[in-house]
């Protein structure tokens, strides 16, 4: 055991805040308590993302920072993980310019991590220990959760689609599921643990099951989530239209404690980008989702995920993106100028779109998208919904903040007793990015 202190720095995805609260929980298994900042800090872990450039240069910049720290504090040791570190090429960087690095791990070793600090004690040099993806799921590390009232859950890891901008298949290896059994143990614990949300994260959760002996489909372990005593609230993210299936939009329907929202990026409304993005529906099958969808739960929430600027996009093509943005009224939207990917098809597509060209697409998408979400918002004044409780909020500490079922964030005056509580809160007002309401009976 030890009395050291820990801080773990998360870029990138829920996958990524999941595995850190993973490795939060190992450390703590070993006796470590969190820091509160660098400075009080024993051991540092940045986990990293490789999803587009811009994440990739921070944590870069970040660990250059370390160098000062590791300076004034001989002992600390520094760890990088994630994404980042499954791509060699990253690999090679690090030990060969950021000296102040000491133990390099994967996304595949996390559970190893006890004996990579143990290995790393007894040696002098940076200890670097990347897995391949050994198709192998580790069940129960301990994990230490940043809320005690809403919490995430893996049911499959990993991704077969190869979307052609995409890097994660290639760091995070072949998509495989959990066992039902684990997940709903899993489930269980928690209940009784007294979370009341849970979100059920995959890169891809629609294909929930195909790897698995006893065939189960993501409609039916939803189902059989929603029987668990406790659970209010299944979240669940990320689907991909190819494979949303109509059983899994009855089960939503169906199923009370589900919410009533749905993350299903399109990423491009040109079926000759869909194409080249190898994401296998068309423009007119999304629109047909989304209407079919609509027309079961007419009171669900539809986020996305757009790219703007991939390789060959003309004004045409980004035009179908803007009509798709229409059609489809989202309540709101990720949106991400196309960055290159070594390694990924795309990187070596002709006709690159210029970054000036990016960007003012990147606007004029904005300037479709506001719109709509403040219109959609508006349509809640007056209506009273439940909100699970999370905290003051950020920008005004007189105030506190919740999310709908439908993942709109909202704000009201509220205390520290109603902090994990679901409360009924009528809106009186709205912006584009949030509601404004008050807790009723
Ligand atoms: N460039 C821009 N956006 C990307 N995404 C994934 N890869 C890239 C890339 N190379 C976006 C997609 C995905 C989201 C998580 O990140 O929209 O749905
Ligand atoms: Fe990437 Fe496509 Fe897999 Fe999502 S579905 S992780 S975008 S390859």
């Amino acid at each position: 055991m030890t009395n050291k202190r820990y801080l773990i720095e998360t870029w990138g995805c829920q996958m990524n805040e999941h595995d850190s609260e993973k490795i939060s929980g190992i450390l703590r298994s070993l006796g470590y308590k969190e820091a509160e900042n660098r400075n009080n800090a024993d051991l540092i872990i940045f986990n990293t993302c490789l999803v587009r450039e811009n994440a990739e240069l921070k944590v870069y910049g970040n660990i250059g920072e370390l160098k000062r720290l590791k300076r004034k504090n001989k002992d600390l040791t520094v760890a990088i993980c994630g994404c980042m570190m499954q791509k060699k090429e990253v690999r090679d960087v690090i030990r060969e310019k950021y000296k102040q690095v000491d133990i390099i791990f994967g996304t595949h070793n996390i559970h190893k991590l006890p004996e990579l600090l143990e290995n790393y004690r007894q040696s002098d040099n940076m200890l670097i220990d990347v897995w391949e993806d050994s198709g192998e799921i580790i069940e129960q590390i301990p994990t230490k959760r940043k809320y005690d009232y809403k919490a995430f859950l893996n049911i499959m890891y990993g991704c077969n689609n190869f979307c052609t901008y995409c890097i994660v298949p290639y760091t995070r290896g072949r998509e495989k599921s959990r066992n039902p059994e684990e997940i709903l143990k899993e489930v269980n614990r928690l209940a009784k643990e007294g979370f009341k949300e849970i979100t059920l994260l995959g890169q891809n959760v629609n294909s929930y099951g195909k790897t698995l002996n006893s065939k189960m489909t993501f409609a039916e372990l939803l189902r059989k989530i929603n029987e668990v005593d406790g659970i209010k609230r299944i979240r669940f993210m990320t689907s991909h239209p190819k494979d949303l299936s109509d059983e899994l939009i009855y089960a939503i329907r169906d199923c009370e404690n589900i919410c009533k929202h749905i993350h299903l990026p399109f990423q491009a409304g040109s079926n000759k980008i869909l194409k080249l993005m190898n994401r296998k529906y068309t423009k007119e099958q999304y629109l047909d989702l989304m209407y079919k969808i609509r027309q079961e739960i007419p009171e669900i929430a539809i986020t996305t995920d757009i790219i703007v600027g991939f390789p060959n996009e003309t004004e045409k093509d980004f035009e179908e993106t803007l009509d798709v943005v229409r059609k489809s009224r989202f309540d709101s939207a990720f949106t991400f100028l196309y960055s290159v990917r070594e390694g990924t098809p795309a990187a070596k597509m002709e006709n690159q779109i210029p970054d000036k060209v990016k960007h003012e697409r990147f606007q004029k998408l904005l300037d479709t998208l506001h719109p709509i979400s403040y219109e959609n918002n508006k349509r809640t004044i007056g209506k009273t919904f439940d909100v699970l409780v999370e905290g003051v909020s950020k920008n005004d500490d007189t105030m506190y903040t919740g999310r709908t079922g439908t993942n709109k964030l909202v704000h009201f005056k509220a205390n520290e007793e109603f902090i994990g509580k679901i409360v009924n809160v009528k809106i009186n007002s709205v912006k584009t990015w949030s509601l404004q309401g008050e807790i009723v009976d």
